[in-house]
């Protein structure tokens, strides 16, 4: 077995997956539009193709985790099937099986792929608000996204996640209402960042850091800080007679680059070794599968090369900002 380390000796054991640049909401701060062009079928990696990286992921290269994200991952067809198909692989390679959703086309699956091996859920969920939540996603959702919270919690997804981005101007006077909505539940709420991307809504005056969230909360609630022994991407915090945990994002403020254990794929089957990793330098992984006759062995080399280039940490919002076609739809959320 290969462990993929890069220069800077940090071990990836995690990879994201993007299945699909398709969503069916469109979320200010992802797919405001919701016209960027689209993959046509045939570029984007089947399910035979993924289950082959999967495989070599987890079995040659030290995989431990891996999350499937989009786009919206439940919006590809026969999701449920796909899951089926790496059950039986998974029961021998144990690795962690996690799903980002924004949790519409959930509660008629969830039973089945929780069956199939889900392990972990992270719900998007901006507003508790209805029309607030139509404004945000461009869909009446917010009964059904709740309604999936409830079921992840009754079967036993614990804690389950919910993603919040904070908007300044737009959601964030909502943040106390988020902790008071999970205080008795086994949910972790998770107010992440705003993030620049290509064609999102992104502006300075909309960006609220991590400290001015957490001093919103602090001035309420008492925060302990839930010390882990390797600090990974999330700040995790319990609240005083609370059940459930609070979690800040700060890929902005305060970037955690150096603990970066992370790789994507993205939907057309691109290795991303940064989530800002400009197009031109992304790495057609694609290509590789379709070439008649490559090895698992020929992967596995490239895949484990690749990482020699991956560099410190990501440039600055400055940067980010000038960034062509990096969006979260077909990289991954
Ligand atoms: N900033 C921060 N997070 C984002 N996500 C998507 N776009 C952004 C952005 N611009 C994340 C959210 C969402 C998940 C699908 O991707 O966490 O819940
Ligand atoms: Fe879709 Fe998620 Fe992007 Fe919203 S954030 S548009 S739900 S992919």
């Amino acid at each position: 077995m290969i462990q993929l380390v890069d220069k800077f000796e940090r071990v990836h054991d995690y990879l994201r997956i993007s299945l699909t640049d398709k969503c069916n909401l469109r979320c200010l701060y992802c797919n405001p539009d919701g016209d960027l062009e689209k993959l046509l079928h045939s570029q984007i990696l089947s399910y035979d193709e993924l289950t082959r990286l999967i495989r070599i992921f987890v079995s040659r290269l030290g995989t431990k985790k891996i999350r499937l994200t989009g786009g919206e991952p439940l919006a590809r067809k026969d999701i449920v099937k796909f899951f089926e198909t790496l059950s039986q692989f998974k029961k021998e390679n144990p690795f962690q099986l996690c799903v980002t959703t924004n949790g519409t086309l959930l509660e008629d699956k969830i039973e089945q792929l929780k069956h199939h091996g889900l392990d972990k859920i992270n719900i998007s969920l901006d507003s508790l608000q209805r029309e607030r939540f139509e404004k945000i996603t461009g869909q009446d959702s917010l009964e059904t996204v709740l309604r999936s919270v409830d079921l992840a919690e009754s079967l036993g997804f614990t804690p389950v996640k919910i993603n919040v981005v904070v908007m300044r101007g737009i959601n964030d006077d909502e943040v106390l209402d988020f902790i008071e909505f999970a205080k008795d539940r086994m949910i972790n709420i998770r107010f992440i960042e705003f993030m620049p991307f290509s064609e999102n809504k992104w502006s300075e005056n909309s960006f609220i850091s991590y400290q001015e969230l957490k001093n919103i909360i602090s001035e309420r609630y008492e925060l302990k800080e839930l010390h882990h022994e390797i600090q990974r991407v999330a700040k995790d915090f319990k609240i005083q007679n609370h059940k459930a945990t609070v979690s800040f994002i700060s890929s902005i403020s305060n970037h955690f680059c150096g603990s970066c254990n992370r790789l994507r794929i993205t939907s057309s089957g691109k290795l991303k070794l940064c989530l800002f990793t400009p197009i031109n330098e992304e790495l057609d992984l694609r290509k590789l599968l379709r070439s008649p006759g490559v090895s698992d062995d020929e992967i596995v080399r490239f895949i484990n090369n690749s990482l020699d280039r991956k560099n410190f940490q990501h440039p600055d919002v400055g940067e980010l900002l000038k960034l062509e076609k990096n969006n979260m739809l077909a990289i991954g959320g």
